[in-house]
């Protein structure tokens, strides 16, 4: 069904505008009670099994959606709605900001990947906060992840005070804080990931969260999967140093090896981050090295490239507490959800495992049943 939506309407429009319409498609059905329990009921019912705690949080689930796609936070239960186990939204910086002249995102849909160029299209921290403020607190809730960058008229040398705006706005809102210094598109950013520069700045916003909140708000950083090897191992022994409760690995990358679009059309799109089925392999590689560095003694929230049940259970083998997709949902719609709870319930269970937790960071077990994607329901 959402394949013929996909072919005969939202590939046909410009992919921002298609965005739009989704979204606004999401938050309509959530705005009318009955059909809100209905799509509820079909997309988000989950095995018990797969409950899980990690940053000290209860999830449903260890399935999120990345940060990106509801920047300012007005459509969070909707998302959840169909099936998120919990929702990452911004990136918020400390000042409203336009973002990039579009076009500014792209379809690869011969890689199942994006170019985004977006640059932090947001409200701003105040605007933002002010709307979860004023969010009604219910048992049905989801838990939110609130991702902060830097505004990009502010110098870098003056990154600090826009990250601390955001932090004091948000964080008494936050389930979660993710610092993000790993977006290629607002320049000098990627800098900050510069562990001399990062330290000071996490310990910063740390300092910021507390001051403003009564209980323990866990602080991520994100990163890019264009780092040096090395450089991974800095941030991740930085993270430990610093007590951080996390890292998100990874953002996009600036990389465009292996794909299938002509070269041309790629040269065509120029600048931005490339997501997706692209985006796969470093981004478990990525993973593995922090999981043998950290060796479970901070969480790591794994992202890019997750499309299938099957990749999100490697991720979990591999070290991931928690998993995030974005570009698969564009491609795959609002059944995608259901499916990868589906898979992941089956691996959980052949495997024997009694939760999602004692999967984590076990590595692929040889003599483990395999359970193969097409015998999963496909009613998408
Ligand atoms: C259109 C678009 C916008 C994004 N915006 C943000 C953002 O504002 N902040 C951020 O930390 N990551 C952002 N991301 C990155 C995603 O959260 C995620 O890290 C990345 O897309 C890799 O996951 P995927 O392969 O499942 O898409 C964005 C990605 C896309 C495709």
């Amino acid at each position: 069904m959402y394949k013929l939506l996909f072919n005969l309407l939202f590939k046909k429009m410009d992919p921002e505008r298609a965005h739009h319409l989704a979204f606004f498609w999401i938050r309509l059905a959530h705005s009318v009670p009955g059909l809100r329990s209905l799509v509820r009921a079909v997309l988000a019912p989950r095995d018990p099994k797969l409950r899980t705690t990690a940053l000290g949080l209860d999830l449903p689930g260890p399935f999120g959606l990345g940060a990106g796609f509801d920047k300012d936070g007005i459509g969070i239960d909707g998302l959840s709605m169909l099936g998120f186990d919990f929702v990452e939204i911004g990136t918020v910086t400390g000042e409203a900001q336009p973002g990039n002249p579009a076009p500014r995102l792209f379809r690869l849909v011969e890689d199942r990947a994006l170019i985004n160029r977006m640059g932090f299209n947001n409200q701003g921290s105040a605007r933002v906060a002010a709307r979860l403020a004023a969010r009604p607190h219910t048992s049905s809730t989801p838990v939110i992840g609130v991702n902060i960058g830097k505004t990009k008229v502010v110098p870098e040398d003056e990154a600090t005070a826009d990250y601390l705006k955001s932090a004091k706005a948000l964080a008494p809102y936050a389930d979660y804080l993710v610092v993000n210094v790993s977006s290629p598109n607002t320049p000098g950013l990627r800098n900050l990931q510069a562990v001399q520069v990062l330290g000071p700045l996490l310990w910063d916003v740390r300092k910021a969260a507390d001051e403003v909140t009564t209980h323990h708000v866990p602080l991520l950083v994100k990163i890019a999967p264009d780092l040096a090897d090395e450089d991974i191992d800095e941030i991740a022994d930085m993270a430990l140093h610093l007590g951080l409760d996390g890292i998100i690995a990874t953002n996009t990358t600036i990389g465009r090896e292996g794909l299938r679009t002509p070269a041309a059309r790629i040269e065509e799109i120029g600048m931005g981050g490339l997501s997706g089925a692209p985006l796969k392999a470093r981004s478990l590689e990525v993973l593995e090295r922090l999981r043998k560095r950290t060796d479970g003694r901070l969480a790591i929230v794994s992202v890019g490239g997750i499309e299938t049940a099957e990749d999100a259970w490697q991720r979990i083998l591999a070290g991931a507490d928690l998993v995030q997709g974005y570009s698969a949902f564009i491609y795959e719609g609002p059944f995608w959800m259901r499916k990868v709870h589906k898979g992941l319930s089956a691996r959980l269970r052949a495997a024997g495992y009694a939760s999602i937790g004692e999967a984590v960071g076990k590595g692929v077990r040889q003599a483990q049943p395999t359970v193969r994607d097409h015998e999963e329901d496909n009613d998408d």
